[in-house]
């Protein structure tokens, strides 16, 4: 019912071998990634009419995949996402220099970040609710500068409910710091040459957290009442983008870090709706939640023009648009955000799910 296959993506310059494995469930859904950075690199759903198209953007090649063009497509970030200000960091007033790969400051985990590792297989589960696979890293101390060994499993399923989740887990010897995602951009049209400008998109959230130019943190907070980021009510994702006021000066369209509306009662699993995506062209939506407080919004306002992807498709600026569930971002540095500090006897575990349907 459920199948797993696996195929040869292509190699690293050293001669490694990158497997892509494919989960296909019951209604023909189906699921690519990689052991390259967790990356997904296809997801195929079906639209109105029942033809299936590939919803993400990603590249055919190992080696785009690490380009320096690559704007992180599909992949695990880690092991923090987002910026960490001037790239250091403390714990218990000790500080820790991290690698410095965007300005002077750190982005998604650093120049050779989880989505740059070779993860390993550990474990291929099929059962008749879904099928999926657990892969596991180990981030060694200070690896990109982070204090602690951190041992890291990710487990990626899709069920017979066109629902792909994606576990996280991890421990470490050390107090760290853990704020992990994943970064697929959605183009629900299924077509490289649309923009995702006429999705509808819903965000359960009423406040955000401020950024500077730079688009690092400030530490505060403020509700969205009457801002064009309010997308509490469904609304085109370009029907206000080019607004230049407060606070979308610096970022050139939706750069912005939510807070998810925790009035919601989670479900079992713990998790929250952060975000509805709709396409009114195929009719495709996307339902995402997660048990982790945060979800940037980012309508992919910096993809390259030109950048070649998949099957020669050219990308640009809002070819595809990112909804990413995390913590709240460079925490340690303001003391009125969730931490994100990880204590030897602490076990880390958060859950996205991405559910796919039509309506
Ligand atoms: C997003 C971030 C953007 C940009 C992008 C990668 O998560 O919000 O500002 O850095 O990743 O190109």
């Amino acid at each position: 019912m459920k199948r797993i296959s696996t195929q040869e993506f292509g190699k690293l310059k050293d001669g490694t071998p990158v497997q892509e494995f494919t989960l296909t469930n019951n209604s023909n859904m189906s699921v690519s990634f990689l052991n390259l950075g967790c990356t997904l690199t296809q997801i195929r759903v079906p639209d109105h009419v029942g033809r299936f198209d590939d919803v993400i953007l990603g590249f055919d090649s190992p080696e785009a995949y690490l380009g320096v063009d690559n704007p992180y497509f599909g992949c695990i970030i880690g092991r923090t996402a987002n910026r960490i200000a001037q790239s250091n960091f403390s714990i218990k007033d000790k500080e820790y220099p991290l690698s410095c790969n965007h300005g002077l400051h750190h982005l998604h985990g650093g120049t050779s970040g989880f989505d740059k590792k070779i993860w390993k297989l550990e474990e291929k589960i099929e059962n008749n609710k879904l099928a999926g696979l657990r892969f596991s890293l180990i981030s060694p101390h200070l690896d990109e500068g982070y204090p602690g060994n951190l041992s890291i499993s990710t487990f990626i399923s899709l069920d017979s409910n066109n629902n792909l989740a994606i576990e996280y887990q991890a421990q470490t010897d050390m107090t760290t710091v853990v704020n992990l995602t994943h970064h697929p951009y959605f183009n629900l049209t299924g077509k490289a040459g649309e923009s995702c400008l006429n999705h509808e998109l819903t965000i359960h959230s009423k406040s955000f957290t401020e950024s500077d130019q730079e688009l690092i943190f400030t530490g505060k907070i403020f509700e969205l009442d009457g801002m064009a980021l309010d997308f509490r009510n469904r609304q085109p994702i370009g029907a206000r983008i080019d607004v230049t006021e407060f606070p979308m000066q610096y970022t050139g369209g939706y750069d912005h870090n939510y807070i998810i509306d925790d009035s919601q009662q989670p479900d079992i699993q713990g998790c929250r709706t952060a975000a509805e995506l709709y396409d009114p062209l195929s009719r495709r939506s996307l339902v995402i939640s997660t048990t982790q407080p945060c979800v940037q919004f980012y309508s992919g306002n910096f993809i390259p023009k030109g950048l070649v992807g998949k099957n020669q498709a050219k990308y640009f600026p809002n070819a595809g648009l990112c909804l990413e569930p995390q913590g709240y971002p460079d925490a340690d540095r303001h003391k009125n955000f969730k931490s994100n500090i990880l204590e030897p006897a602490q076990a880390y575990r958060e859950t996205i799910n991405y559910h796919f349907g039509i309506k």
